[in-house]
């Protein structure tokens, strides 16, 4: 009997924090004790915050509010959680604190009841944010994208600029478009609307190019036998390859459809062309789609006999050669941000 109720609560927990995979099924209560959905902030890019009133990042709450004035008209929320578990350095009462927070720094952002975020009294919003790793002091930040993401989580001693810079980006459609498109490698078997295809053509060819040459030819594979036969013939020269890959579908990423951008054979173009495929991969991704640019097939097709009726297909001018393939579909993954190499930009003064 006893077995069986811990097996039920267990059962119940399980339930319970697998229902709450989105942010915004959690509630917290705000200052008078009433509860708040966190759904009511949909749409919103969040800035989260457990906070202190006697610690020495105290002062970040200029910083905070300073942000906030300067972004919350572009969809900026910060949502403030007083805790006293870091060196009991958030003492006194919600209304104690909040009379503090606004007579020295003047806050507008919403102040909440104070919770637990680290423990087995943890606030189950901050079990999700934290995802294992424990909130190391007072003023550990997490950004939250308008769809309920996790974008990042600062350290204390993180540069309040570097929040600044990540707000600047996200509350900004263009620039946090760029920052979310990643390279796809697997999409569902579901082929790109044609009409979608031809907006990112559109999107492509404004690309700009030197004199406005545009020294490219775009080919737009919507033709499924093509993709499937040719790969037939590369699943035959690499079938041990393939065999490895449970979840293959197709040579180019396992994509329904392929944009295929060539140069002059001479030389050339290259740098026109790069410039059209990222501007058809910036417009997919804002349309919800995935992309993923490879050479390697390209290499393969160029080089192998047997594959030379998928570029007779093309119909490809003389004087010009297959340079990259976009693979574009509906993505069926969300792969992490892959590192970039900040150290290689200088900037002189
Ligand atoms: C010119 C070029 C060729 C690429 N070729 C391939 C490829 O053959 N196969 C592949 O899976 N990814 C390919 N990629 C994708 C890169 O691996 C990817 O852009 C890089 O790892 C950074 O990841 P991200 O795009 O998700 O930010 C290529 C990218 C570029 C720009």
């Amino acid at each position: 009997m006893k077995k069986l109720m811990i097996f039920s609560l267990l059962a119940f927990v399980c339930v319970l924090t697998a229902s709450a995979q989105s942010i915004y099924d959690f509630k917290v209560k705000d200052g008078a004790g009433q509860e708040v959905s966190l759904s009511d902030y949909k749409g919103k890019l969040l800035l989260i915050v457990n906070t202190a009133t006697r610690c020495g990042f105290t002062p970040q709450y200029k910083d905070l509010e300073a942000i906030y004035e300067k972004y919350h008209g572009e969809g900026l929320e910060i949502l403030d959680f007083p805790c006293n578990q870091f060196g009991q350095q958030a003492p006194g009462s919600f209304q104690e604190i909040h009379q503090f927070c606004t007579a020295n720094y003047d806050i507008h952002f919403p102040q909440f009841d104070k919770i637990e975020v680290n423990g087995d009294n943890a606030h189950p919003l901050y079990v999700w944010l934290k995802g294992g790793e424990d909130i190391k002091w007072n003023f550990t930040k997490f950004l939250i994208s308008r769809d309920g993401k996790i974008l990042r989580r600062y350290e204390p001693r993180d540069k309040m600029s570097d929040v600044e810079a990540d707000v600047q980006i996200e509350v900004n459609p263009v620039l946090s478009n760029i920052m979310a498109r990643r390279s796809v490698r697997k999409y569902i078997d579901k082929p790109v609307e044609h009409e979608k295809l031809e907006v990112i053509v559109r999107a492509g060819i404004n690309a700009p190019s030197g004199m406005n040459r545009q020294p490219w030819i775009v080919r737009v594979v919507e033709d499924q036998k093509l993709i499937a036969d040719v790969t037939e013939v590369y699943k035959k020269a690499n079938a041990e390859q393939v065999s490895r890959d449970k979840d293959f579908k197709n040579m180019f990423r396992n994509a329904p459809n392929l944009i295929c951008v060539c140069t002059p054979s001479n030389g050339g173009g290259e740098l026109d062309a790069g410039l059209l495929g990222e501007n058809m991969m910036l417009a997919a991704q804002a349309m919800g789609l995935g992309t993923c640019c490879l050479g390697g097939p390209v290499r393969w097709l160029n080089s192998t006999a047997d594959a030379k009726f998928f570029l007779d297909r093309l119909d490809i001018p003389e004087g010009y050669k297959l340079n990259y393939i976009l693979a574009i579909g509906y993505p069926d993954e969300q792969p992490e941000a892959k590192p970039r190499d900040a150290s290689k930009v200088k900037y002189i003064k």
